[in-house]
């Protein structure tokens, strides 16, 4: 099954524009650390309520993708949007419950950012790419599979709805230093 651009994705994007967009939030937020539980069929209403400012926040930023979590909602849903970047084939999604079903062997090198570790970036490896398995807003199941920048993005966003940052993926050296670094930043902020 491939996936195709949906309305959906437009309708709440469109709506982006006249709302405020949430706070990003950053460590040592203990959200930013947290499993997000599975999304229910009753959570979908509020959902839909939060996903213009969600979209808001990930335009402002800039940044191409945002998970449920650093916004405070402890969910398992998120948001990409790679825009222009490197395959503007892909188009914006919002994925509900998203789930990696088969990752290659074969492993890439890319340097990763992260909104809610502002200014902050680091080659992390990760594999190339992966078959993921998500339901979308109006409940139906997909499966892609994603390479490249996209494949990157999903990992990333889906390591958000278990706690887990892309410092987490360095040296403990690493790690801390970058950790640190935007402590002190956000202090003087
Ligand atoms: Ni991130």
């Amino acid at each position: 099954m491939t996936h195709t651009i949906s309305s959906d994705e437009t309708t709440y994007i469109a709506l982006a524009d006249a709302v405020s967009p949430l706070p990003i939030l950053t460590p040592p937020h203990p959200t930013l650390r947290q499993k997000a539980r599975l999304v229910q069929p009753e959570d979908i209403p509020n959902i839909q309520a939060v996903l213009p400012s969600l979209f808001a926040a990930m335009y402002k930023a800039p940044g191409i993708g945002l998970a449920a979590p650093q916004v405070g909602i402890s969910q398992r849903f998120l948001i990409i949007d790679l825009g222009q970047k490197e395959d503007s084939s892909i188009p914006p999604i919002i994925m509900i419950n998203p789930e990696i079903i088969q990752e290659s062997e074969e492993m890439a090198e890319r340097e990763e950012g992260c909104l809610s570790l502002p200014s902050q970036y680091a080659a992390v490896v990760r594999p190339e790419s992966i078959r993921v398995k998500w339901t979308t807003i109006t409940g139906e199941t997909r499966e892609y599979e994603a390479d490249g920048l996209f494949a990157r993005c999903i990992q990333h966003e889906i390591d958000h709805l278990n706690g887990v940052l892309f410092v987490d993926h360095l040296s403990a050296l690493r790690r801390n230093m970058i950790l640190r670094r935007l402590s002190k930043k956000l202090k003087q902020s």
